[in-house]
């Protein structure tokens, strides 16, 4: 692998690699000493020209805790607000002798443009590109999936932990809510597909895209008979991308409380799952809207360890681009 742009390029192989080496990292994250000397001497900077909180901050934390140089850079304050290009900027951080750059863009395709354009000779790490995909957040989804629920089937290899090893064949996730907007559905679908998992999106008809038929799911429009029904595993609740539509606040669906009504999970929709299933979502979260502040404080949510889980798969990613042939065959960590 030489960047990370896109779900859709993974191997089952190469996505399996990414989420036992994140396993690893994790491991040795409960040490006193949390810090690796991997990335000594290597530079990551981190573009971003969209806000974040959990992205940045833990591709921050991920570098740090290989050892590597971090530079961030954020559009607002800099001379993108002067008018200066993606290219003029990717030219700088070649100056500056980046070797991984970690990408978040409004634009859909910006992270592949940066990676193939020429502009710079350095990994790039898609943090997320318009309504395109979000890798990451996909293999922190998928590790977070399989930590819970792969264990419990009986393809795990002997001795295993946590599901290492383990595809998610068998598992059923629901995907619910702004399809439309959200590269952390594209993302999962493609990469849940890849693991052998089965996917439903849940979504009303306006936000849900145009083309989805080939995708490599099922689509729903009725939250309910998907829950208890269908009976998912997991439960993937998406934000309600409010700031990328143009048509206001409550043009989307016929309006927020409707929205709430027939796709936001609450305690009764909570009630309807299996004891096992689990409840995910990327964050940041619009309490009251596609979640009640119960369902996303129950005991089914797993959307803290979500975050502590992307510095592990982050450490995994920036590890396995950067550190070499040798990150390949697990070296040690
Ligand atoms: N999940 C996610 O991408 O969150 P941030 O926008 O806070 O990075």
């Amino acid at each position: 692998m030489r960047h990370l742009l896109s779900t859709a390029d993974l191997s089952k192989d190469e996505a399996v690699l990414l989420l036992d080496t994140a396993a690893q990292m994790a491991a040795t994250q409960s040490r006193e000493i949390k810090k690796l000397p991997t990335l000594r001497g290597r530079t990551v900077v981190n573009l971003f020209f969209e806000d974040s909180t959990r992205t940045r901050i833990s591709f921050e934390t991920a570098a740090k805790r290989l050892s590597a140089d971090v530079i961030n850079f954020s559009a607002k304050g800099s001379s993108v607000s002067k008018g200066e290009s993606l290219k003029d900027t990717a030219l700088t951080l070649h100056a500056m002798g980046a070797d991984a750059v970690v990408v978040r863009h409004w634009a859909s395709g910006a992270a592949y443009q940066l990676a193939n354009a020429g502009w710079l000779d350095a990994a790039v790490l898609n943090a997320g590109d318009g309504t395109h995909q979000h890798p990451t957040q996909a293999l922190l989804d998928a590790y977070t999936i399989r930590r819970h629920l792969a264990a419990r089937s009986d393809r795990l290899p002997d001795g295993a932990v946590d599901g290492v090893g383990a595809d998610l064949a068998g598992l059923k996730v629901a995907i619910v809510g702004d399809v439309l907007h959200s590269r952390v559905a594209r993302a999962n679908v493609a990469l849940l597909h890849t693991l052998g998992a089965q996917v439903t999106l849940v979504a009303p008809p306006t936000l849900v895209p145009v083309g989805v038929g080939v995708w490599p799911c099922e689509v729903s429009y009725d939250l309910d008979a998907t829950l208890d029904g269908w009976r998912p595993d997991a439960v993937m609740m998406l934000r309600v991308q409010r700031e990328r539509m143009s048509g206001g606040a409550g043009a989307f669906f016929p309006s927020t409380l409707e929205y709430t009504r027939y796709y936001g999970l609450d305690a009764r929709r909570l009630a309807l799952l299996d004891d096992h299933a689990i409840v995910l979502h990327p964050g940041p979260m619009n309490r009251g809207l596609e979640i009640s502040a119960e369902a996303a404080d129950s005991e089914r949510a797993v959307i803290v360890e979500q975050v502590a889980n992307g510095v592990a798969v982050r450490m995994a990613a920036l590890y396995l681009l950067m550190a070499g042939e040798d990150s390949a065959e697990g070296n040690d960590l």
